[in-house]
């Protein structure tokens, strides 16, 4: 199978109330721990770059590894999204250069300005054949160099969704509903929750519509120990509870973006291998149990929190 749009996987999902894994991907193994899962569990799965991600990895090397991906795992539809394109000018090179979803995230523009440069957006892309995601709201955390405080974000506002979908053309919305991206989610002591309520709101207002939940991490406490056992800080790392990714799941939700908990399986992994064997430096021995670790993760993800194990 080719590389495939998200429309056909978003339109099942949204029937039967699961939903589609976004991991981000930046390098070979991650690639294919995340494929590797979703070819054994018949999951169909979108794997998505960041702006950071091209600039690490370079475009043309993520662009081939995916592709490697669609001819190693021929059984299950793969998307190739852009992930918090910042600009039309990353979006066109993007959509020029073989992915087949993009994300416009003008979320931080006031409102007509993100409708005006998310209609650019989407009308060159579905002149070629991609489609489109774009945001509402402001998630705080870290993206690329865009850093949103918590008293800069703010939850998406229902009454807007319906004129922005409508003037922008856009194919599934991201929503801000108390997620934010990156380990540190909730304040320690605090009961982690989601709005569902605004969840509901938007749904209503656009009836058959996919959402997209960023920052959606749970965050795995085995995985913190293990970094914190192993040399690591990082104090108070709290994620989204699965529970509520998949309440979310089976309602509008069709799209969970998952990055942060790939880097903590990673970095646990690699820590604790070097631990236990302070003599070894051939990458590939640390990146093996990295990539297994990654792929045992995804597994967990696609069974128990979004349900699409196999929906393929
Ligand atoms: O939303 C951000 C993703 O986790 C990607 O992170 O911009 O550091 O690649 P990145
Ligand atoms: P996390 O930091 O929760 O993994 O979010 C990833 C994300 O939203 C990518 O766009
Ligand atoms: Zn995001």
């Amino acid at each position: 199978m080719a590389l495939v749009t998200s429309t056909e996987m978003f339109k099942k999902a949204y029937s039967g109330g699961y939903a589609i894994g976004a991991f981000n991907v930046n390098n070979m193994e991650i690639v294919q721990g995340i494929t590797e899962a979703c070819r054994e569990e018949k999951a169909p799965v979108i794997l998505q770059v960041s702006k950071g991600a091209r600039a690490y990895a370079n475009h043309t090397y993520l662009v081939k590894l995916v592709e490697a991906a669609v001819i190693e795992c021929p059984e299950i539809p793969i998307v190739l999204h852009l992930d918090h394109g910042d600009s039309f000018e990353t979006c066109k090179s993007c959509i020029d250069g073989g992915f087949t979803s993009v994300m416009i995230d003008a979320s931080s523009k006031p409102f007509a300005e993100n409708i005006e440069i998310t209609k650019k957006v989407v009308e060159y892309a579905h002149d070629h054949g991609v489609v489109v995601e774009a945001e509402l709201g402001a998630l705080a955390g870290v993206e690329d160099e865009v850093n949103v405080s918590a008293e800069n974000s703010h939850y998406t506002r229902p009454e807007e969704v319906e004129e922005f979908v409508s003037k922008t053309g856009c194919d599934s919305l991201a929503i801000a509903i108390g997620t934010s991206h990156g380990a540190y989610k909730f304040k320690p002591g605090t009961k982690p929750q989601l709005r569902f309520d605004i969840l509901e709101e938007v749904s209503k207002k656009l009836p058959n519509f996919p959402i997209v939940l960023h920052g959606s991490s749970s965050v795995p406490q085995n995985y913190v120990d293990m970094v914190n056992a192993h040399g690591g800080k990082m104090p108070g790392a709290i994620g989204v509870p699965e529970d509520q990714l998949r309440h979310a799941a089976e309602l509008s939700v069709c799209k969970i973006n998952i990055d942060s908990d790939l880097r903590l399986a990673m970095t646990g992994t690699i820590r604790e291998f070097f631990d236990a064997h302070p003599d070894k430096f051939d990458p590939r021995e640390y990146l093996k149990p990295a990539r297994a670790n990654i792929k045992e993760l995804v597994r967990h993800k696609l069974v128990d929190v979004l349900g699409c194990a196999g929906k393929a």
